[in-house]
């Protein structure tokens, strides 16, 4: 079990991560329309949706990549729209993003001290903590980090998340392109993180790989949050969600807008 327990120290109560109403704009189109999402400490929400429906331009803008266009987003209660990533992650916000890409000319303890934000006897002690969450990165920690497999990148690209001792973390496509069994590992370190407490929204390109280790799932279509509930609802009706990601079975004012006009390609 990792010590990753996080703000131990912080008299801040834990309320949660809370999104109210959020637009994105991108490409001078809206492509995130009033979402609405909340992970509670040690609450592990699966954010899915078919393609284009707007969960990286959430992620992005969670982490402070991405400017909002109106809406809120609380952690813990403090206002964390518009900030920049560095102090959403000094908030408490770690963020994964499908296109990280570990520090390939830094040796992996190196990439480790970087991402801890920290100094000294604090900052060994997090990539400490790291590295037993990882004990598969502990022989490789004098290598350069673009010699690691997939695999092993995407625990570093992890643990450059965990090392910071986030109380939320927000994972987009973690998975991508890995080999099951090593899928299979990250997801069992996301469950053991959130049994510390912390909370995680994930976006997975698996739905049924989410939904297994989600309490619970918001689904996104056309920018919108048209549906949520636990997970065992979309697990015990395998047909719902596609039938949501067509556009059929949104809950009453969630359905949405009418669509956007075509030529709906990324930049
Ligand atoms: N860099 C960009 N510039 C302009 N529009 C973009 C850009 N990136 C994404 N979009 C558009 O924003 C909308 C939402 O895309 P987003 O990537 O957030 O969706 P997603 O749910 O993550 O889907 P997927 O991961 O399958 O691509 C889409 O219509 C997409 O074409
Ligand atoms: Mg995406």
């Amino acid at each position: 079990m990792t010590s990753t327990a996080v703000g131990t120290n912080d008299a801040t109560a834990h309320t949660g991560l809370s999104v109210r109403g959020l637009d994105v704009d991108r490409g001078g189109r809206r492509v995130v329309r009033g979402v609405d999402l909340d992970v509670a400490p040690g609450e592990i929400v699966a954010l899915l949706g078919p393609n284009g429906a707007g969960r990286s331009s959430t992620i992005e803008t969670l982490a402070g990549l991405l400017p909002a266009s109106g809406g809120t987003y609380t952690c813990d209660g403090a206002a964390l729209l518009g900030l920049r990533p560095e102090a959403i992650r000094r908030a408490g916000v770690a963020t994964v993003l499908s296109n990280h890409r570990v520090l390939g000319g830094l040796s992996v303890r190196d990439n480790l001290l970087a991402a801890a934000g920290a100094t000294g006897r604090e900052r060994d002690d997090r990539v400490l903590d790291a590295i037993r969450t990882f004990p598969e990165l502990d022989a490789h920690l004098a290598r350069t980090a673009k010699t690691l497999s997939g695999g092993q990148q995407q625990m570093l690209a992890l643990g450059q998340a965990l090392v910071c001792r986030p109380r939320y973390l927000v994972i987009d496509e973690m998975s991508h392109g890995l080999a099951p069994a090593i899928v299979a590992r990250l997801l069992e370190v996301l469950r053991q993180v959130s049994a510390t407490g912390v909370g995680i929204l994930l976006v997975e390109q698996f739905a049924n790989v989410a939904l297994r280790l989600a309490d619970r799932a918001v689904v996104m279509s056309r920018g919108h949050v048209v549906h949520h509930g636990p997970s065992s609802r979309y697990l015990d009706d395998p047909d719902l969600l596609h039938r949501l990601y067509l556009g059929l079975d949104a809950e009453p004012g969630g359905a949405g807008e009418p669509d956007e006009p075509a030529g709906d390609q990324k930049s």
